[in-house]
């Protein structure tokens, strides 16, 4: 197949981005990186600063090309939105509703905030990349995307009529529904782990935390609905891990952070999805065209072969000084890259 794109990753910084960006390099031609570092990726210059380290860090031989979003904050300016537009290492802005995930601490408190800056992305034909979940108090987890969808994502495209926006790791059957009805301005990113995993997996004999990711899971008929987007063949559904690091002091406490490492496996874990539901016909423009064209890009040439040839995941990756206990640990992959 043609090698494939990841529409939705994070890095990290330091020498945990080090240790982790090898894993994304050695099977993806591109990937569109997460600005919700601490602090958050702003700027323009600061995304491309960034852009330098990851490329600084890059394994020998990889090829490897990082696509930089930045962080939509209340302040961002109309003007900053201008300069992204002129520059083309930079490909979006992410939209994190304060609170609602990890390191989003300085996202948006009110889209009404920041109105003069998607009308500014709007005419400059910039993408917006949402994390869709509501923050309000007492809105229960598993309906967060859900309100998203109806209470936010609908009356913004009505009001922001040419924006184009990709609603990012959708969980639910919900998600599916709206992309499925909307315009062709609007995509989805789909994780391995949300077409793997339902939200048992979370409570297996016992609390999981190396389950434990925003989105959260959710029931088993999301999961379908996931699986049946993924392999319908739309080119609003593509490839995005989503993977994200977090050490495994972090994850294992009393208040663990939301995130599952999933880049040592990526393209391996969605070609055993694709494979049970005999539909591994569709994973290329599903990994490798979609995004490319959702975005404007030309599509890759390069190409990879996957074979089916089980082999075991360790039970713990290097993050800097630290470890992360990625998923699937000690047990079985069934696909590797040649
Ligand atoms: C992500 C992270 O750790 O940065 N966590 C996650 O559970 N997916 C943030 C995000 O994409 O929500
Ligand atoms: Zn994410």
């Amino acid at each position: 197949m043609i090698r494939p794109d990841d529409g939705h990753l994070h890095l990290r910084d330091g020498a945990a981005m080090a240790s982790v960006v090898g894993a994304t390099a050695r099977v993806f031609e591109r990937a569109i990186v997460m600005p919700n570092l601490k602090p958050p990726i702003t700027t323009v210059a600061q995304a491309l600063d960034y852009k330098q380290k990851i490329l600084s860090s890059l394994p020998e031989n990889t090829h490897f090309k990082p696509l930089m979003t930045l962080y939509l904050t209340d302040e961002t300016s109309p003007e900053e939105i201008e300069k992204l537009a002129q520059t083309k290492d930079l490909i979006g802005v992410k939209l994190y509703p304060a609170g609602a995930t990890t390191n989003s601490n300085a996202g948006v408190t009110d889209l009404r905030k920041v109105w003069d800056v998607l009308e500014t992305m709007q005419r400059c034909n910039v993408p917006l990349l949402i994390h869709g979940e509501v923050t309000t108090q007492g809105v229960d987890i598993f309906d967060r995307e859900y309100m998203f969808i109806r209470h936010i994502l609908d009356p913004l495209l009505e009001n922001l009529s040419t924006l184009k926006v990709v609603l990012e790791h959708i969980t639910t059957q919900e998600a599916v529904d709206f992309i499925n009805n909307g315009e062709d301005r609007l995509g989805a990113t789909i994780t391995a782990h949300h077409l793997l995993w339902n939200r048992n997996s979370i409570f297996q004999n016992g609390i999981r935390p190396h389950f434990y990711c925003l989105p959260i899971l959710k029931r088993e008929e999301h999961r379908l609905a996931l699986v049946e987007a993924a392999i319908s063949g739309s080119p609003r559904f593509f490839l995005g891990t989503d993977s994200a690091p977090h050490a495994q002091s972090a994850k294992e406490n009393s208040c663990g952070c939301a995130g599952m490492y999933t880049a040592p496996a990526a393209l391996e874990l969605y070609a055993e999805i694709f494979e049970h539901y005999q539909a591994l016909d569709k994973l290329e423009a599903f990994a490798s065209f979609y995004m490319a064209d959702f975005y404007g890009l030309p599509r890759n040439t390069k190409q990879i072969t996957l074979i089916k040839q089980a082999w075991q995941m360790p039970d713990k990756c290097a993050l800097g000084e630290e470890v992360v206990i990625p998923v699937r640990a000690g047990e079985m992959i069934q696909w590797q890259i040649e």
